[in-house]
């Protein structure tokens, strides 16, 4: 069974879909995590952020896995671990550049795909509903108001360590939004299917409570149509 949870930067995906995964004894698959990891290799072997086949064969070659310990899943690329590295705002519009061309996409997709292979899965990201798994059992699509999701992105840098202000992440939030929403192929948008779910004024526990009562409605319709 996939569970397919959609949505902007900061609409509570991450949090979410980890506390799901883990309440439904799934595996848990962060996407975004995978074109963050992109972006910094990029980054790092100063690979021009718009030369789409030149990242696309970065991609094929890029070794990436996801290791669960005590304080979450890690993410290790090419053998570095780089869970910390990838959370920057800077690594955050890198992956979103890296992520408009197609040949991406398209390299990234079996990796993704294999996840689904390997048993039940909740994952995140911005097409697993439309694209990656478009038979997902389950498909939400999470939203807020661009105000509401600077300013948890805000709170949760500052948590980090990290230096900036709400004006310059919201900034950052809307010019992202645009990127992710404008492209060509696999844009930002929800399956026919989705339920969106406006999370602005929701906590997490309602959340997560809604999602997991969609779980049910669909296992219970399930056995009842088997
Ligand atoms: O969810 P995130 O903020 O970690 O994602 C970072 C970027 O990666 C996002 O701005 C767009 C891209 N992305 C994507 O294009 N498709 C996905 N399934 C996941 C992320």
């Amino acid at each position: 069974m996939v569970v397919a949870i959609d949505g902007p930067a900061g609409s509570g995906k991450s949090t979410v879909s980890k506390i799901l995964a883990r309440k439904l004894g799934f595996m848990y698959l962060d996407t975004g995590a995978i074109y963050r990891a992109l972006a910094y290799v990029a980054l790092k072997k100063k690979i021009p952020l718009d030369d789409g086949k030149l990242l696309a064969e970065l991609a094929k070659t890029m070794q990436i896995e996801f290791k669960q310990d005590e304080q979450g899943q890690r993410v290790i690329v090419n053998g570095e671990d780089v869970s910390e590295k990838i959370r920057t705002e800077e690594v955050g519009m890198a992956a979103s550049k890296v992520s408009m061309h197609p040949e991406v996409r398209k390299a990234l997709l079996g990796i993704q795909r294999n996840f689904g292979e390997k048993g039940n899965l909740v994952a995140e990201g911005r097409d697993m509903g439309t694209v990656v798994f478009p038979n997902a059992e389950v498909k939400v699509f999470l939203t807020a108001s661009p105000e509401v999701r600077a300013q948890r992105r805000y709170l949760e840098l500052k948590e980090k360590g990290i230096n900036t202000t709400l004006e310059e992440v919201l900034k950052s939030v809307i010019e992202r939004d645009r990127q992710d929403s404008t492209r060509s192929v696999a844009p930002l948008k929800p399956a026919s299917d989705a339920v969106i779910i406006d999370t602005s004024n929701m906590s997490i526990e309602e959340v997560v409570n809604s999602i997991m009562r969609l779980v049910e409605l669909w296992k219970k319709e399930k056995h009842t149509s088997s």
